[in-house]
């Protein structure tokens, strides 16, 4: 009679054998139902025990346990062996390979953002000219932004700028600057005259943000102050800076204007670039853009700073950095400037 030991132990080889060759977790489910399931041998072997003789049984019973233990404990492992492939697998499937995308394509360098290198530019030609470049806080002051520019309190001009107040101090006395003109201010406090300097910055207004306008955005101030300068010194400075930055083709016009801090005042424009002067939506249907505004330095400044106007005489002017970036590329709305888009950044 052969031995139920040697019976066992074959049946658990066969099984081991079974279970190692599956390769993924469905068929070792299959395998695991023929080798444990109802229609087992096992099983079937289990069932048989009924007829056996109460002792033997409970012998035969124990070994018959032992041996489904035994075959449980290998499907166990087997099934985490192959869970872990199956996890495995998965994650390199799902792999989001940055370098594939990459290798692909040229190497792309970021740059510096168009208005920065408009600001740069600018400044390039201004220099060009002979002014020196000079930088002031976008934090100002009321006496700065407004006071000393000759708006009192109250001034009715200073609804010319929607302006941004900072809570700080008492209300009202510190502002984020309307515009750069304040720069002169200190600049004037500063250096003795003569002087020719612009100073480009951030400026900001709660502007309603259309085609041509953002709530932040940049000026470039210039100042001359020197014996016996003239409109038409700021009228040849303007003339000398549009062929530089724009070419020779490109139409410029003074046009009277008011600023409570230039006497005369008026208004840069130039030929919209998006219509050619025709009139769109960009120009309001104008065909003339405006850059900034610009004057004779009033009495009324000079004496906030303590100097002399009888001695000394001056032209100021005002332009926006985003609005020249703005025609010289062509953008027909200026808030895309703000917007981050990287497919339009790549292009500008
Ligand atoms: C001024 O800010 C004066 N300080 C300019 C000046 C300086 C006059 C010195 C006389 C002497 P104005 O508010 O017009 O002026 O603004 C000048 C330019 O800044 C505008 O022509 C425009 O180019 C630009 N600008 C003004 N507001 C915005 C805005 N919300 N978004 C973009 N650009 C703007």
């Amino acid at each position: 009679m052969s031995d139920p030991g040697d019976a066992d132990a074959s049946l658990v080889a066969t099984a081991t054998a079974r279970l190692t060759a599956t390769s993924s977790l469905d068929t070792l489910v299959e395998v695991e139902a023929e080798l444990l399931g109802k229609r087992s041998t096992l099983a079937a072997a289990q069932k048989a025990l009924g007829g056996l003789e109460p002792e033997q049984r409970r012998e035969a019973g124990l070994r018959l346990q032992t041996v489904r233990k035994q075959i449980e404990a290998i499907v166990a492992e087997r099934r985490a062996a192959l869970e872990q492939t199956a996890r495995a697998d998965r994650l390199a499937a799902d792999r989001f390979d940055l370098t594939e995308v990459l290798a692909s394509e040229v190497p792309w360098r970021g740059h510096l953002h168009l208005v920065q290198r408009t600001r740069d530019e600018l400044e390039d030609v201004f220099v060009g000219m002979g002014f020196a470049v000079a930088e002031g806080p976008e934090v100002e002051t009321d006496w700065y932004n407004f006071e000393a520019l000759n708006m009192p309190p109250a001034h009715p001009a200073r609804g010319m700028w929607d302006t941004l107040y900072l809570n700080l101090g008492e209300p009202e006395t510190v502002v984020l600057r309307t515009h750069t003109s304040p720069v002169q201010i200190r600049l004037m406090q500063t250096q003795a005259p003569p002087i020719y300097a612009v100073m480009p910055g951030r400026c900001y207004r709660r502007d309603t943000p259309d085609a041509r306008h953002i709530p932040t955005f940049n000026q470039i101030e210039g100042l001359v102050i020197d014996r016996g300068i003239s409109f038409a010194d700021l009228a040849g400075t303007i003339e000398t800076f549009t062929t530089a930055y724009f070419g020779p083709d490109t139409h410029s016009r003074l046009r009277p204007s008011y600023f409570p801090f230039t006497e005369p005042s008026a208004e840069y424009e130039i030929t919209c670039t998006i219509c050619g002067g025709d009139g769109c939506r960009t120009c309001s249907h104008t065909g003339w853009i405006e850059l900034g505004g610009c004057g004779m330095v009033d009495p009324a400044v000079f004496a906030a700073v303590g100097l002399d106007d009888e001695q000394w005489s001056g032209f100021a002017f005002g332009f926006g950095i985003d609005r020249c970036a703005q025609m010289r590329h062509e953008i027909p709305d200026m808030r895309v400037l703000l917007e981050n888009d990287v497919r339009l950044l790549r292009q500008i």
